[in-house]
C-alpha cells in the first residue's frame, strides 16, 4: 500500500503547486510521464472507496480475495474484459466496480482499465472524486480519440474512462457495433490492461444483457434483502449463465453503521 501512500503524498504536494485536476494521457506514454495528473486522492474520492481509504479495512480485504479469484481463475483463462451489474439500481454495482479496479491495480503487476458503462446514473467519477467530463459517449458517438478520453490516476495502473455526456439512447449506444468496436479497441490497443465495465441494472434497462455478450465475464452483485430471488435468477438467464465469473453478496446495511466506518459483507 505504501505506493498509494506516495501517490498521495505526492498529490498533496502537486495541489498545494496548483496542478490542475483532469489529463489525458495515452496509456502507452505513462512510463514516460514525469508528472502525472493529480487524481484519486483520499480528499476528493468517496470515503467507500475503502481499498484507498481504508486499505487495511476488512472490506479491503474483501477485495483483496476477490481479486485474487478473477486474476488467478481456478478453472479457465483469465478474462480481460469483465461487467460489473446487478438485477436493480443501488445494489452496489459501482461500489464493488471502484474498490476491485482500485485493489488491482494496486496490487504488483496489472494495470486496470474501469470503464463507466452506466450512462443512466453514472458515478464511477464520483467514486474515484473525479467530474464526469468527456469519455464513452462521445467516443461511441463523436468517433473521439480514446487516448485524449482515458484519464490516467494518480495510482499509476489505474486508468479511467468516465461516462460523459447524458445520452438520450443509452441502450442502443451501448449495444452498438461502436461499442462492440471500443472493447477491441482497447483490447488492441491497451492489450496490458484489465477492463472493468461499471454497467447499467439488468432489469431496469436493455443495455447490460447485450454488453454482456461483448465482454468475456460479468460480475453479478447481489443487495441482501433486495432482488428477489426469482429476480435475480431471471437475470443470471439475461446475462448468460456461462458468462458469470461469480455473484457477490452484497451484505451491506446501513443499521451496520453503529460498529464502526464501512461495512460490507461479501460472499461467493
Ligand atoms: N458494501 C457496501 N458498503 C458500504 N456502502 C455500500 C456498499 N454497497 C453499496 N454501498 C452504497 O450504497 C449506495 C448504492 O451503491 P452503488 O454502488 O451506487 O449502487 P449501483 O451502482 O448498483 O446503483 C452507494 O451510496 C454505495 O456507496
Ligand atoms: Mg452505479
Amino acid at each position: 500500500m505504501g505506493r498509494i501512500f506516495d501517490a498521495l503524498e505526492k498529490r498533496k504536494k502537486d495541489t498545494a503547486l496548483g496542478g490542475g485536476m483532469l489529463s489525458a494521457k495515452r496509456t502507452d506514454e505513462i512510463e514516460k510521464d514525469k508528472n502525472p495528473p493529480v487524481l484519486l486522492s483520499q480528499d476528493g474520492c468517496d470515503p467507500k472507496l475503502v481499498t484507498l481509504t481504508a486499505p487495511d479495512s476488512f472490506d479491503a480485504e474483501l477485495f483483496k480475495v476477490l481479486r485474487a479469484q478473477i486474476l488467478f481463475p481456478q478453472s479457465g483463462t483469465r478474462k480481460k474484459s469483465i461487467m460489473v451489474t446487478s438485477a436493480f439500481p443501488g445494489e452496489g454495482k459501482t461500489f464493488v466496480a471502484a474498490n476491485l479496479g482500485v485493489s488491482i491495480a494496486s496490487g504488483i503487476n496489472e494495470h486496470v482499465l474501469l470503464v463507466d458503462g452506466d450512462f443512466r446514473r453514472p458515478n464511477l467519477h464520483k467514486m474515484l472524486g473525479y467530474s464526469n467530463t468527456a469519455g464513452l459517449h462521445e467516443y461511441l458517438t463523436d468517433k473521439k480519440d480514446l487516448a485524449d478520453l482515458i484519464i490516467r490516476t494518480r495510482l499509476d495502473k489505474l486508468s479511467f474512462l468516465p461516462a460523459g455526456s447524458p445520452s438520450h439512447n443509452p441502450s442502443e449506444l451501448l449495444a452498438s457495433n461502436e461499442m462492440k468496436g471500443f472493447l477491441e479497441e482497447v483490447r488492441d490497443r491497451y492489450d496490458d490492461r484489465l477492463i472493468i465495465i461499471d454497467a447499467a441494472p439488468v432489469q431496469a434497462t436493455a443495455e447490460a444483457s447485450v454488453l454482456s455478450n461483448y465482454v468475456e465475464g460479468v460480475i453479478l452483485v447481489v443487495r441482501s434483502q433486495k432482488a428477489p430471488r426469482e429476480m435475480v435468477l431471471r437475470t443470471v438467464e439475461a446475462l448468460g449463465r456461462n458468462k458469470i465469473l461469480g455473484v457477490i453478496f452484497n451484505g451491506y446495511s446501513k443499521s451496520l453503521k453503529q460498529y464502526g466506518k464501512y461495512y460490507g459483507n461479501y460472499y461467493r
